[in-house]
C-alpha cells in the first residue's frame, strides 16, 4: 500500500470536510513522512501524532516464525519510531511544538503468555517514548504513551470466548474497556490540559496488572 488521497475513510467521519485520508505502511519510512507532508500541506502544520497502527501474530516461542516475530515488531515498534521521528521533525521547527502518543498496551508492561514478539514491541514503545521525549523536550515536542488493557475492537473480537472471560476476570472494574475510553485519554494527551506532561505512561486497563 503506497500514500495517497484516500478519501474513503475521511468520508466516513463526522467532521465536515476538515478531514482527509491518506494511505500509509507505518513500516515504510517514505509514506509515514508523506503522511506527515499531507497534514502539513493540508492544515499548515501538524500539533498532533498517534501512533497507532497495529496488527497480532499470536504463538508461544516455540512456535513462532521468524516472519511473525518481524512483522509484529515492524508494525509496532519500528512503525512507532518513523511516527515519532518524522512528526517530532515538523513540530520542532512550530513555535507552539505538537504532542505525539504513542500506542503501547499493558502487554508491554506484564508481558502475555504467546505474545513475546508483541509484548516486547509495545515494551520497546516505552523506551522509544522516553528517549524521545528527551531527545525534543526543548522544542516543547511532548511524546507520551498509553497503555490499553482489554477493549472492545476488531482485534480482541477473534478471541475465544473462554481466554476472553479468563482476561476479564482479573479486571477490577470487571468489563472490557471501549474505544472511545481509549480515545478521550488520547485526546487529554494530545491537548493542553497535558501540556507538562512528556515522557508519561498512562495505563487505561480497568485497574488491570496495577
Ligand atoms: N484492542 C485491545 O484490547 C488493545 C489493547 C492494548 C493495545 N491495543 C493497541 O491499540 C492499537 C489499535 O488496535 P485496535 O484494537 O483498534 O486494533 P484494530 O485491529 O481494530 O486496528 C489496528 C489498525 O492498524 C492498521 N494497521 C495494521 N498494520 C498497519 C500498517 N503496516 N500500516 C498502517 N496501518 C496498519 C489496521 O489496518 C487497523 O486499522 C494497536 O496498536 C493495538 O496494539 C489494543
Amino acid at each position: 500500500m503506497s500514500a495517497g488521497n484516500w478519501p474513503g475513510v475521511a468520508n466516513r467521519l463526522d467532521v465536515r470536510g476538515r478531514a482527509i485520508g491518506v494511505a500509509c505502511n507505518v513500516t515504510s519510512a517514505g509514506d509515514v513522512e508523506a503522511l506527515c507532508a499531507a497534514a502539513t500541506d493540508t492544515f499548515g502544520a501538524l500539533d498532533i501524532m498517534v501512533n497507532n497502527a497495529g496488527i497480532t501474530r499470536d504463538a508461544t516461542m516455540r512456535k513462532m516464525t521468524e516472519s511473525e516475530l518481524d512483522q509484529v515488531i515492524d508494525v509496532h515498534l519500528k512503525g512507532c519510531c518513523l511516527g515519532t521521528r518524522a512528526a517530532s521533525l515538523r513540530m520542532r521547527e512550530q513555535d507552539r511544538g505538537g504532542s505525539i502518543i504513542n500506542v503501547s498496551s499493558i502487554s508491554g508492561k506484564v508481558g502475555m503468555l504467546g505474545q513475546t514478539n508483541y509484548s516486547a514491541a509495545k515494551a520497546g514503545i516505552v523506551g522509544l517514548t522516553k528517549a524521545a521525549a528527551k531527545e525534543v523536550g526543548f522544542a516543547n515536542v511532548r511524546v507520551n504513551a498509553i497503555q490499553p488493557g482489554i477493549i472492545r475492537t476488531p482485534m480482541t473480537d477473534s478471541l475465544r470466548e473462554d481466554v476472553m472471560a479468563k482476561k476479564l476476570a482479573e479486571v477490577p472494574m470487571g468489563r472490557a474497556g471501549e474505544p472511545g475510553e481509549v480515545a478521550s485519554v488520547v485526546l487529554f494527551l494530545a491537548s493542553d490540559m497535558s501540556s507538562y506532561m512528556s515522557g508519561t505512561v498512562l495505563e487505561i486497563a480497568g485497574g488491570r496488572h496495577i
